[in-house]
């Protein structure tokens, strides 16, 4: 039986994805669970891990709400990992205080490809039960975003076993052996269509892939390896939840401005940008097709208070005169940091910039 959940009170980042005119621009940020609030910091202590964390329902609803209680954020998103898929594929995932995320099982050669296989979503259940704890705990305050890394993203960790500079080992084998790449792709993309299914069943309410990698692809290989595969998975998607609401699915491919008209084809309604794109000229390329995201460059909250609501004009005026019409569709903004938050913000910078996002995007659209 499906969960059923309260009524949305603020169904206003939902809007702005499916390119419906909004009183205000509705604002969340990557990776706004994390180490720049101590309150996160205290309850992974209290955790003992990352995968500690993520793995417990209770923790992991807890740390999904610590920003919301913080600041008037308009959407939430499920507290777990990119990694957790090849996780369950068995190649060993761990996060080392510190230091990034290790695989004990990389995935580099012929024999490590053949076994690979899509995961027994069992093994995922610990994610799709948090997704419909947060639901519950959230009552209805504003939405919950699900997510997964692409398959491409997905297969950069799982082949370098690690973070990487320079991609090497992914790269050689994509160039050397491009048919174990799409072996790997193809298991991935199958993986995630279903991972963000079981998230979309279990009460998601817009789902995100993160190509957070897709950017470092030469022009050619991008469209092969990483934006082919998105597309297969977009296809594969759920198209409404649980409440008989559309799901908006959302594409993230950091550092992916030069293909952002090939993008702009995807089956998706929203597509996040980095902070190196101009969002008005983004507007220009696919205004018409897609809602945009972003994106403000994080390092800017570093800045003080006076330089980050500039900083927020700036993107809110690049993006262009706000879509007004209740009764036709158009072109969409929805704020967010061009990548994740950093672990060294200042938590009080972020009320500075959610506040100054709220009331510079309202006042826009008294003028206009
Ligand atoms: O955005 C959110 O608040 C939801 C939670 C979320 C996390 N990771 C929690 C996390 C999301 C959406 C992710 C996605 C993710 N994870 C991506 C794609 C987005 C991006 O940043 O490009 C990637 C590439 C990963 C892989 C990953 N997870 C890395 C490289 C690291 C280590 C780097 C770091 O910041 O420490 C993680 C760990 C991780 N995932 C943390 C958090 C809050 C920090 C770990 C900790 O608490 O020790």
């Amino acid at each position: 039986m499906s969960p059923s959940f309260a009524p949305l009170k603020n169904d206003t980042f939902l809007r702005a994805c499916m390119r419906q005119a909004t009183d205000y621009t509705p604002i969340w940020l990557m990776r706004q669970a994390g180490r720049y609030l101590p309150e996160y910091c205290a309850t992974r202590s209290q955790a003992g891990s990352f995968m500690g964390l993520a793995t417990n329902v209770n923790f992991a609803t807890e740390v999904t709400l610590q920003p919301l209680a913080r600041y008037p954020l308009d959407a939430a998103i499920l507290f777990s990992d990119i990694l957790t898929v090849p996780d369950a594929m068995g190649l060993g995932l761990s996060f080392a205080q510190g230091e990034g995320p290790r695989f004990a099982n990389p995935v580099r050669d012929e024999a490590a490809v053949g076994q690979l296989h899509v995961p027994d979503m069992n093994k995922l259940r610990y994610v799709f039960d948090a997704v419909t704890s947060i639901r519950k705990a959230l009552s209805g305050q504003v939405p919950l975003i699900g997510f997964s890394g692409s398959p491409w993203t997905l297969a950069c960790y799982m082949v370098e076993g690690a973070g990487s500079d320079d991609y090497r080992l992914v790269k050689s084998m994509l160039y050397s052996r491009p048919d174990l790449m799409h072996r790997i792709l193809q298991t991935n993309a199958d993986s995630v269509a279903a991972y963000l299914n079981a998230q979309i069943d279990a009460g998601a309410q817009a789902v995100m892939i993160f190509d957070s990698w897709g950017g470092v692809l030469a022009d050619g290989a991008f469209q092969q390896f990483s934006l082919a595969y998105t597309s297969q998975v977009l296809a594969r998607l759920t198209r409404k939840g649980v409440d008989d609401q559309v799901v908006p699915r959302i594409v993230f491919t950091k550092g992916g401005g030069m293909w952002l008209q090939e993008m702009g084809q995807l089956d998706c309604e929203v597509l996040g940008l980095d902070w190196t794109m101009n969002l008005g000229k983004a507007r220009a390329l696919v205004g018409q097709h897609k809602a945009l995201q972003g994106n403000l460059d994080p390092n800017i909250l570093f800045a003080s208070p006076d330089q980050i609501e500039a900083q927020v004009r700036r993107v809110l005026d690049s993006f262009g005169p706000p879509h007004q019409d209740l009764h036709a569709t158009g072109p969409t903004h929805i704020f967010n940091l061009g990548h994740g938050i950093s672990q060294y913000t200042p938590p009080d910078h972020v009320s500075c910039l959610v506040s100054a996002v709220h009331s510079y995007s309202r006042a826009l659209r008294r003028v206009a």
